[in-house]
């Protein structure tokens, strides 16, 4: 369990890493991370109370987290483009596939690298770790659940990391009720239903807050619909 001098150390150490990167990566990549990241950690803590699980700030702060792998490859794909002109910026909207293919590994990995060399508890590397395989957590498969949920919901709208954004169709709550499932393998179906109804209703809320402050926080950055962005 985070006590809070270790939360504050992990944000401390957060907070140089993001200072370290932001003179070092396009202004609007570093926005679209910090979307994501703040999306993802207050769904997490949203689907946490509402499964009950005990420790709901913890998932905030394992969803805040989760990403933190990306923030070396987007320094690296930074580089690259001010290297080249030829080269274009590299989106890879998560895909462990692509990373592995493009950096030779991927933000699951550098997560575990940073998480381990800055001694993050056990059960919050693992959510780190394994957000994009659940299933195989261990040490706190509910905690790596609602992050692995949290990430994919916002996935699916378009909030994603990289700049190449992925296929979208509209998301249906059957999909999300799969995905809630599959993360959360004790929800049955109408327990996930209704989660899935839930976060719908909470994403639009928060997508409205973030705009609303999109001025000043994210300099504009969030789309009104999401979806508009990928038709036609
Ligand atoms: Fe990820
Ligand atoms: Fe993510």
């Amino acid at each position: 369990m985070l006590v809070g001098t270790e939360r504050l150390r992990t944000m401390v150490l957060t907070c140089s890493l993001v200072e370290y990167v932001g003179h070092r990566v396009a202004s609007e990549d570093i926005q679209l991370f910090w979307q994501h990241c703040f999306l993802t950690a207050a769904l997490s803590e949203r689907l946490a109370r509402a499964i009950a699980f005990l420790q709901p700030e913890e998932a905030y702060l394992a969803g805040l987290l989760h990403d933190i792998g990306a923030l070396p490859l987007l320094m690296i794909t930074s580089a690259e483009a001010k290297e080249s002109e030829n080269i274009v910026t590299f989106g890879w909207g998560e895909s462990l596939e692509l990373e592995r293919e493009h950096f030779g590994t991927d933000h699951c990995e550098v997560g575990n690298w940073i998480g381990v060399s800055w001694n993050f508890p056990p059960h919050l590397l693992e959510a780190m770790v394994k957000h994009h395989s659940p299933r195989e957590a261990t040490q706190d498969p509910q905690l790596a659940g609602v992050v692995a949920a949290a990430d994919q919901f916002c996935v699916r709208r378009g909030i994603v990391l990289g700049v190449a954004l992925p296929e979208l169709t509209e998301p249906t709550g059957n999909q999300d009720r799969a995905i809630l499932q599959a993360c959360l393998p004790q929800l049955n179906a109408d327990e996930a239903r209704k989660l899935a109804e839930m976060l719908e209703t909470d994403f639009l809320h928060l997508i409205q807050l973030m705009e609303f402050g999109a001025s000043g926080l994210f300099g504009g950055g969030i789309p009104k619909n999401p979806f508009r962005e990928y038709e036609g």
